[in-house]
């Protein structure tokens, strides 16, 4: 649940800020793009407008290429192919991600939003760091990564992965029933856990190379809310067009060259709050990272990640 502050910039923007799509002068002909979660909601839109800009090919990682985010093999196969049958890679959109109130557990054992929308995300974002820069080198112009947040991180309950309790630690407590709360709390955590995971990134990443950001797409129409009562009702007089929505994304990948790093919200960037800037947000996203990758050596070895 959005606390008062929080809601009402959130309705400030929805109700004040009119997204943009590209503007026509912008050309991606002869490029190569893949977008994650591509057969519904905003990021078929962000592929359509991709598309309409002269890209060469569209991956539509779902529906023409298989791809699933709950399983380690699918998603190194699909990095695989990456590598095998293409020969560039200019653009990615990590977009894939889902929202439940009550707890389940994907099949790798962590709990669904933690592996879809924080580990399939980041293992995704590891695996094709590779093609991307290869690319990059041979362009002479950096490729682009682009991870989907939501401005929902910042309502999250960040004490949950500032200091897990019993001692454990962010993944296996967030991963643990006990942590739970029957509301949208998980989904924002773990769209928290995105945007620490692209300040990691990028910190190892050279902007020459790759220009990796995350964004918050403004909250729009999508199938995305249908098992949040209150957010599928609100939706009907705030929320966005997925096609607005999908403006925000491919604003993200395609623009913005000074963004690495960075947190764009409406089109821009945008500051993330203190906390995630403060000594115990650094620390957390130290500990984020170094979980994650051993997580990744541990569970999924064919990733070879290092
Ligand atoms: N709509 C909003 O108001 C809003 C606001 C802020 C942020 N976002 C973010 O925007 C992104 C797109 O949301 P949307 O509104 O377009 O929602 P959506 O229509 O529900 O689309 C979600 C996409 O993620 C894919 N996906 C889910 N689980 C997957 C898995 N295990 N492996 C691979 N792909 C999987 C879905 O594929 P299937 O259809 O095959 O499951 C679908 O393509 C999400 O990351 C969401 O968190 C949305």
């Amino acid at each position: 649940m959005l606390k008062p502050w929080s809601f009402l910039a959130m309705v400030w923007y929805q109700l004040t800020f009119k997204p943009q799509p590209l503007s026509d002068d912008i050309r991606l002909d002869g490029l190569t793009a893949i977008v994650m979660g591509a057969n519904v909601g905003l990021g078929f839109e962000a592929a359509k407008e991709l598309a309409s800009h002269g890209l060469s090919r569209l991956i539509l990682a779902i529906l023409v290429w298989q791809l699933d985010q709950e399983s380690w093999a699918s998603m190194v196969a699909f990095a695989r192919r990456v590598s095998t049958e293409l020969d560039r890679l200019d653009i990615v959109l990590l977009n894939a991600g889902l929202k439940r109130l009550e707890f389940t557990r994907s099949p790798t054992g962590h709990e669904a939003h933690i592996q879809i929308n924080h580990l399939g995300t980041a293992l995704l974002s590891l695996l094709l760091v590779e093609p991307l820069r290869l690319t990059a080198q041979q362009t002479v112009k950096p490729s682009r990564m682009t991870i989907t947040a939501s401005s929902v991180a910042f309502a999250a309950p960040v004490q949950d992965i500032l200091k897990p309790k019993g001692g454990k630690g962010i993944i296996p407590w967030l991963d643990d029933p006990a942590s739970f709360n029957p509301d949208d709390s998980r989904y924002c955590l773990s769209k928290l856990l995105d945007v620490f995971w692209t300040r990691a990134l990028a910190a190892r990443l050279d902007p020459t190379d790759i220009i990796l950001n995350t964004l918050n797409p403004g909250y729009c129409k999508s199938a995305f809310h249908r098992v949040d009562v209150t957010a599928e009702w609100a939706s009907s007089f705030l929320a966005w067009t997925s096609a607005e929505g999908g403006y925000h994304l491919t604003d993200a990948v395609v623009r913005h060259p000074d963004s690495h790093g960075e947190y764009l919200s409406e089109q821009r960037i945008r500051p993330v709050p203190s906390i995630v800037l403060s000594a115990k947000g650094n620390a957390t996203q130290k500990r984020l990272w170094d979980e994650t990758i051993a997580l990744f050596k541990a569970e999924c070895p064919d990733a070879d990640i290092e």
